[in-house]
């Protein structure tokens, strides 16, 4: 995607291949800042700090933080040591195990002195695949959208929650992948976006995007969705996933619960986009068996913006000495969801919906 005109990743090597660069997403809407990442300590730090979230983006920036860690320490007890640093900084995602799993797969049978370089070339390519995985994803869901535009005879709504799009992935994002497909189509699409509290990813980095790339958008408060759909306000949900059973159980930003069942009592449909990488197929009840991150207090009693001399404060908004929980995610369960949206097509939200996509699964479901 673009930036002032000029086109960007959210994760790329550095000139050089010393270190990788990514953006720095705590610091937007308001400033536009790169971090480099040199070692496996920093891109650990970067993921546990938010600097890069989204559940695709942070499989591939534990890839290319594992290659760092190998520059360092290729034996076998550093590929364990740094994996397991890695794969501890965020639970929910499964696209974090799922990608440093690949890594280790390929690097283990080889020798130590050509591990890292190996392992950056493997980072590089789950990129790639994300890359074009995101874009398959956005041909996809964007016939939904223009089908929907059809059936209006004109504009379509649709809602969205968190930020999936392409600062959550690689490029072009998962639920906003059919979004940016269908406007650039020439498809009228409007989106209403889920401010998305505690973190804000929606009113900070949705907003963001969808107003660079020109997509007509409002923000809205999260607890705002229920009475637009009520109301015919809203035409069609996409959200994006950051694990999906094999049974079609999606787990994605807290709240999405909440949309999917104000959607269901409004026969709105309810779509999660997403690639293969965010699928468990170990799994098939996302209640029972996905771990849910519980994150610091102090993102839902404070909040930080831009003040009104362009400075950055951070403000207190709960009252002091009361307990807080922050469950960061929740799973919406399948029955929910009217669809996904993956790079193979779109299917229905269940083990045989997702094994006509994926029929080399079915020797192992
Ligand atoms: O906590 P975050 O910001 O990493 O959560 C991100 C989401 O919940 C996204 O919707 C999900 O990762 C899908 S991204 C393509």
């Amino acid at each position: 995607m673009k930036i002032d005109g000029r086109p960007y990743r959210t994760i790329f090597p550095e000139p050089g291949g010393d270190a990788v660069l990514v953006i720095d997403q705590t610091r937007l809407p308001f400033a536009f800042e790169i971090r480099r990442l040199a070692r496996a300590e920093e891109a650990a730090e970067a993921i546990r700090t938010m600097v890069v979230r989204g559940a695709p983006l942070i499989g591939v920036t534990a890839a290319y933080g594992l290659a760092l860690g190998l520059r360092e320490d290729p034996s076998d007890a550093g590929l364990a040591r740094f994996g397991a640093m890695l794969a501890a900084t965020r639970p929910t995602a499964v696209n974090l195990r799922w990608a440093l799993d690949r890594l280790g797969a390929t690097l283990r049978p080889l020798p130590p002195d050509i591990r890292a370089a190996q392992a950056f070339a493997e980072a590089g390519r789950i990129a790639e695949e994300d890359v074009a995985n995101c874009r398959a994803i956005g041909q996809h869901g964007s016939r939904l959208i223009a089908e929907a535009a059809r059936a209006r005879g004109g504009r379509v709504t649709v809602l969205t929650h968190c930020n999936a799009g392409w600062l959550a992935t690689v490029d072009w994002g998962t639920a906003l992948a059919p979004i940016y497909a269908a406007h650039d189509a020439g498809v009228p699409v409007h989106v209403l976006v889920d401010e998305t509290r505690p973190r804000n990813q929606g009113a900070a980095l949705t907003a963001f995007e969808l107003h660079a790339h020109g997509v007509p958008h409002t923000v809205i408060a999260d607890n705002a969705g229920g009475h637009l759909m009520q109301h015919g306000q809203v035409d069609l949900c996409i959200v994006g996933s950051d694990r999906t059973t094999a049974t079609g159980d999606v787990c994605n930003k807290i709240g999405t619960y909440l949309k999917a069942l104000a959607a269901h009592d409004n026969r709105v449909p309810f779509y999660a986009a997403l690639p293969v990488s965010t699928i468990d197929w170990t799994l098939r009840d996302g209640v029972a068996e996905i771990p849910i991150e519980e994150r610091d207090a102090r993102e839902v009693t404070h909040l930080t913006g831009r003040t009104a001399d362009g400075g950055f404060a951070t403000v207190q908004v709960v009252s002091p000495g009361s307990p807080v929980a922050n469950p960061a995610f929740d799973v919406t369960p399948a029955r929910l969801v009217t669809g996904v949206i993956t790079e193979r097509g779109v299917t229905e939200a269940s083990a045989e919906g997702l094994l006509r996509l994926y029929p080399e699964r079915r020797a192992a479901a």
